[in-house]
């Protein structure tokens, strides 16, 4: 049986498409069919996607759609035919992220460090609870997300503080600091997890994509 994992925010650019084109690789490279599921029209993980097959044609193998709208039925038909479906979307509320929810098993939401980003959190708590209206069974985690690095440790526990008052989320341990190399991994279609050099960045984004899968998946990968 498959899992349904949507990656979602109603806030835009907290790495939504960077953590499921990463959370996706680790589950291939672990040997499972994975579907990623792009429902955002700006193709964020269709452009990853199809520069993987360009430049890293070995890697391990993920399947990729475009599906918009209500996507629930797709959802739950694909998810009988492959181990993982990833889903993307866009980062407002849509069409996409609420029919999205009513199928997944399990929502991961990224919240950077700030008041507008923690601002979104009451709204999603809100259509979290009414998803759970007819998908009882939906875990809904959310996680820190390009996290300031430099030690600007109170924004960070500051935030994690609110976090942990919304009673329909619960808050992973692992922090994903801001790193240039997800960045250019993700215009070259890798996962920071592909990497194989020694450096402290890569080392350490290595490290939290791997900390955060494991989390999600209480390391029954
Ligand atoms: N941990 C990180 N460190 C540094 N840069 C990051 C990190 N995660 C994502 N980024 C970069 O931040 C930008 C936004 O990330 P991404 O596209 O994954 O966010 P998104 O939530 O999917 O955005 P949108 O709402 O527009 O779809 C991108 O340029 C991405 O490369
Ligand atoms: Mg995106």
């Amino acid at each position: 049986m498959s899992r349904i994992i949507l990656i979602a925010s109603q806030k835009g650019g907290v790495g939504k498409s960077t953590t499921a084109v990463n959370i996706s690789a680790v589950l291939a490279d672990q040997g499972h069919d994975v579907l990623l599921v792009d429902s955002d029209r700006q193709a964020s993980v269709s452009e990853w996607w199809a520069e993987r097959k360009l430049n890293h044609p070995d890697n391990p193998k993920i399947a990729c759609i475009q599906k918009y709208g209500e996507i629930d039925d797709t959802l739950v038909d694909l998810g009988k035919r492959y181990g993982y479906v990833i889903v993307d979307v866009t980062g407002r509320d849509s069409e996409e992220m609420r029919s999205a929810m009513v199928v997944a098993d399990i929502l991961l939401t990224p919240v950077k460090a700030s008041q507008v980003d923690i601002n979104t959190l009451p709204n999603m708590c809100k259509i979290i609870k009414q998803s759970r209206l007819i998908n009882k069974n939906l875990v809904a985690y959310a996680f820190l997300s390009i996290a300031p690095s430099n030690p600007k440790i109170n924004e960070i526990e500051q935030a994690k503080r609110t976090i942990l008052e919304f009673p329909e989320l619960i808050l992973l341990e692992t922090v994903v600091f801001d790193r240039k190399i997800y960045r250019d991994c993700m215009a070259d279609g890798l996962a920071v997890t592909e990497l194989k050099g020694r450096a402290d960045s890569e080392v350490a984004a290595r490290k939290e994509t791997l900390a955060l899968v494991e989390e999600i998946l209480h390391g029954q990968i």
